[in-house]
C-alpha cells in the first residue's frame, strides 16, 4: 500500500502503477504467460499503453481507450475459461499491493464484471449450462 486511498484520487499515475505490475505478474505466470508471450512476440510497451488508456476509460471515464477487447481475445490461441480465475488473481495481487483496500476492491470489481463479460462473449454456447462444466 502506498497513499492511494480514496475512490476520488484515482489517478493515470496510479493506472500506470498498477498496469507495470499487474502485467509484471502476468510475464512471469507460468499459465497465462505463453498466450501472452504469443500475441506479443516483441515490445510490450505498445500493449501496456493500450491497457493504461483502457483502465483510464473505465475508472476516470477518460475515453482514452478506443478498440474491442471482445475481438481481440476471440484471436488468442490457447484462451481457456478457468484462466480468467487465475488472471484476477494476479489482479487482486497486484491492487493488494498498491493500493488501500477500497481502491483496490473498485479496480477488482470493475475487473471482475468485464471478466465475466469476456467469458460469457467467448464461451457460452446457447443451450449449455453455464458456467461450463470445466471451468
Ligand atoms: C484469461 C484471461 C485473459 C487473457 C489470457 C488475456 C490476454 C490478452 C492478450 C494476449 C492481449 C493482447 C492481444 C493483442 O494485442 O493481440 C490482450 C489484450 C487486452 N485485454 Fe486481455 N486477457 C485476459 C483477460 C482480460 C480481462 C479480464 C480484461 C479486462 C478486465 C482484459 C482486457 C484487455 C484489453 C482492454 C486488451 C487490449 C485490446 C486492444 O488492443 O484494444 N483482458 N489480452
Amino acid at each position: 500500500m502506498s497513499g492511494t486511498g480514496r475512490i476520488g484520487e484515482i489517478s493515470e499515475d496510479a493506472i500506470h502503477r498498477l498496469v507495470d505490475t499487474f502485467y509484471g505478474k502476468i510475464r512471469r505466470d507460468p499459465e497465462l504467460a505463453p498466450i501472452f508471450h504469443r500475441a506479443i512476440p516483441g515490445d510490450w510497451e505498445p500493449h501496456l499503453a493500450t491497457m493504461r488508456a483502457f483502465w483510464s476509460s473505465v475508472m476516470l471515464t477518460s475515453g482514452r481507450y478506443k478498440g474491442n477487447p471482445m475481438i481481440k481475445h476471440i484471436r488468442l490461441e490457447g484462451m481457456q475459461p478457468q484462466l480468467f480465475t487465475r488472471w484476477l488473481a494476479l489482479f487482486g495481487e497486484a491492487c493488494e499491493e498498491l493500493f488501500e483496500p477500497e481502491i483496490g476492491e473498485a479496480f477488482r470489481i470493475r475487473a471482475a464484471r468485464i471478466a465475466e463479460s469476456l467469458k460469457l462473449g467467448l464461451f457460452y454456447k446457447p443451450g449449455q449450462s453455464w458456467p461450463p462444466a470445466v471451468a
